[in-house]
């Protein structure tokens, strides 16, 4: 009996050792596989000379962990200042557009090595208040980064506030600036679930969507609906463009976000000069969730909050048929505008 009991402790403690073994080296074949990997490439010539920019990803996720612990207020100013961190202004904004998928664009972009995120909407640019504070107040709210590394933010009312292109255009006139969509139908119920979902927090009570969207005297889409008026994408876009060339955008699709995330990430990196780092490895479909989840490394993962992918109120056929085709011409004209279609009805 106790013979039988001691075989047994031993194949277990066998297998636990094979596993901490096993794990063990996966990490060591992983750190190596990483610092193998290119080094980062410049963005609007902003890195340096050839090998200043060779910086080991190793060091720049052992930066990582110095940031985290810095927000944590774990890090000293003389950590900071050691190993040479800064708060850099945007090298790329993601202008909008709210309900696109902002939030899940910026947290994947921020798996790449050389991204570090403003977690927080900034609203410097479409804020009177904020935007009156000046520049170095904008810059302050920045996260700090290693210098070869950009900064994003994102802020989705940019995109439809009027003064905003030229307050962006005078920080800097070669910016990037990034648009996620989606079917301007299923976001503009998007937008209108979102109000509703704080409406009923406060318990307030709120119109049906098809009342909003559609106007009663006419029975024409009420384009008086601020739901409405942010899905006319070429409409702002065309301000936009008074300032800066089409060049300087890149339309994400924000649909295609949610289903199948890692193509759409690929041609961001591409737009922004940045070396192909983020992987599958990166991105796991959660069942629960019914989204694409975030893996950082081993331990580290996380799913964007509950606010994000709500349940839609079911709407009334006809009225999205009458929005799907009062958005069409103006779909058409985007893609013509933009030179990237979709299969939007
Ligand atoms: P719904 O809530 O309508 O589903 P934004 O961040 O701009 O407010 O956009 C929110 C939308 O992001 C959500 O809209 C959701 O569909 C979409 N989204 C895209 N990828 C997601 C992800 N991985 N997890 C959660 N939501 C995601």
């Amino acid at each position: 009996m106790l013979f039988k009991q001691q075989a047994l402790l031993r194949q277990k403690l066998f297998v636990l050792g094979s596993l901490a073994i096993g794990s063990l080296l996966y990490l060591v074949a992983r750190v190596g596989s990483l610092d193998r990997l290119q080094p980062l490439c410049p963005i609007d010539g902003r890195f340096g000379p050839r090998g200043q920019d060779e910086i080991p990803l190793r060091a720049l996720q052992f930066k990582r962990g110095l940031l985290h612990e810095f927000r944590k207020g774990n890090a000293t100013k003389e950590q900071i200042r050691l190993h040479n961190l800064v708060q850099q202004l945007p090298k790329a904004i993601i202008i909008g557009v709210r309900k696109g998928g902002t939030r899940a664009l910026l947290e994947m972009l921020n798996l790449h090595p050389a991204v570090v995120k403003a977690s927080q909407e900034i609203h410097f640019f479409d804020n009177d208040e904020n935007y009156a504070k000046g520049i170095e107040w904008y810059r302050k709210k920045m996260p700090f980064s290693y210098p070869h590394q950009i900064t994003i933010e994102k802020s989705p009312a940019y995109f439809i506030t009027e003064e905003v292109p030229e307050r962006i255009y005078k920080m800097n006139s070669s910016i990037k600036l990034l648009i996620i969509v989606r079917e301007p139908t299923t976001r503009a119920i998007s937008d209108y679930t979102q109000v509703l979902e704080g409406k009923e927090r406060k318990n307030k009570t709120y119109y049906k969507f098809e009342k909003l969207a559609i106007d009663p005297n006419t029975c024409e889409v009420n384009t008086k609906y601020k739901a409405v008026r942010t899905s006319i994408y070429t409409k702002h876009l065309e301000r936009w463009l008074k300032y800066f060339p089409i060049e300087q955008f890149h339309i994400v699709d924000g649909d295609r976000l949610i289903t199948e995330p890692l193509p759409e990430l690929q041609l961001v990196e591409k737009f922004l000069n940045l070396p192909p780092r983020i992987s599958q490895y990166n991105l796991y479909f959660n069942a629960t969730r019914g989204f694409y989840c975030l893996r950082f490394n081993i331990v580290f993962n996380k799913c964007l909050a509950g606010s994000k992918g709500r349940i839609h109120p079911e709407v009334d056929s006809s009225v999205i048929t009458k929005l799907r085709k009062f958005f069409h011409p103006f779909n058409q004209k985007f893609y013509q505008i933009t030179g990237r279609t979709f299969n939007w009805p």
